[in-house]
C-alpha cells in the first residue's frame, strides 16, 4: 500500500495568508505518525511567478518525503525551474517520480501568459515515453488543469484545451490508472478517458459551485486549507480529503 499526499494551489505571495496555510499543511504532513510515500504538488505554487515567491515556497515545501511538483497557470517556468529544481531553461517542466510499485508522471499543462491549459507536443511525447517505460508498473498521471468541465463556469472556461490528445495517449497505456489535477480549488472527483480524474482542493481557498453562491467568482475564504490523501492498494486508488485546522 502506498499513500500519496496531494497538495495544490498554494499561491504563495507576500501575504501571510498563503504562507501560513501552506506551513500548516506541510507541518501536518511532516508530523504524520504513519508512512507517507510522496507529496505531489499540482501547480499554482507562486501567485505571480516571481523568484522571491519561489524562494519562500522552496522553504515551505521542503519535506522529508519524496516530493514532485508541476507548474500551474500562475507559475513561471523559468523561475520555477531555477529556484525549485536548480535547473535552467523555459521549456515545459515535466517531472517523474518512481516509487516502488507506482510511477507518478506530472505534466506541465501551463501556457506561458495564459490562464487556460494545454499539453504541448513535447509534453505528450514525454508522457507517452514515460508510460511506455513503465508498462509493467501502474502510473498516476498528474497536471494542473483538469481535462473536463467541473461545473464551475469560470474554472471550466480556463480548463485544459485539446483534451482528446491526452485521452489518446492514456488509451494506449492501460497501466495509467488515474489522473490528478488542481486548478479548480475544490476537491472534486469525476472521470476522463475511462479513468478517475481526481481534483485536489486548493490550499489558498475553496471555489464554490453555482448552487452554493451567486457571485461570478465564488470563493470561500473561511474554509480551512484542505489536501487529498490518495491510497493506492491492489491496483485501486482511493481518495480521502482532509481539512487542515
Ligand atoms: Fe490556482
Amino acid at each position: 500500500m502506498l499513500t500519496l499526499a496531494h497538495v495544490s494551489d498554494i499561491h504563495i505571495d507576500d501575504s501571510p495568508r498563503s504562507v501560513e496555510r501552506t506551513r500548516a499543511v506541510m507541518r501536518h504532513l511532516e508530523n504524520l505518525p504513519g508512512p507517507l510515500d510522496a507529496v505531489i504538488v499540482t501547480g499554482d505554487i507562486a501567485d505571480h511567478g516571481s523568484t522571491e515567491e519561489y524562494e519562500v515556497a522552496r522553504e515551505l515545501l521542503a519535506s522529508r518525503h519524496p516530493t514532485v511538483l508541476c507548474p500551474g497557470n500562475h507559475d513561471s517556468r523559468a523561475a520555477f525551474r531555477k529556484v525549485l529544481l536548480g535547473q535552467d531553461g523555459d521549456g515545459p517542466v515535466n517531472q517523474v517520480l518512481r516509487l516502488d510499485g507506482l510511477t507518478v508522471a506530472l505534466c506541465d499543462s501551463s501556457v506561458p501568459g495564459r490562464p487556460e491549459g494545454l499539453l504541448e507536443e513535447e509534453t505528450l511525447v514525454w508522457l507517452d515515453s514515460v508510460l511506455a517505460e513503465s508498462s509493467q508498473t501502474p502510473v498516476i498521471v498528474g497536471m494542473h488543469h483538469p481535462a473536463v468541465a467541473l461545473g464551475i463556469p469560470y474554472v471550466d472556461g480556463i480548463g485544459l484545451r485539446e483534451p482528446e490528445r491526452l485521452e489518446a495517449v492514456l488509451r494506449r497505456h492501460p497501466q495509467a490508472v488515474a489522473v490528478l489535477a488542481g486548478h479548480a480549488h475544490t476537491p472534486a472527483s469525476t472521470w476522463f478517458a475511462g479513468r478517475p480524474l481526481l481534483v485536489a482542493p486548493g490550499v489558498i481557498n475553496t471555489a464554490l459551485i453555482p448552487a452554493e453562491a451567486r457571485e461570478r467568482y465564488p470563493v470561500d475564504l473561511d474554509l480551512p486549507p484542505q489536501i487529498a490523501l490518495h491510497v493506492f492498494a491492489e491496483g485501486r486508488l482511493t481518495t480521502h480529503i482532509r481539512p487542515i485546522v
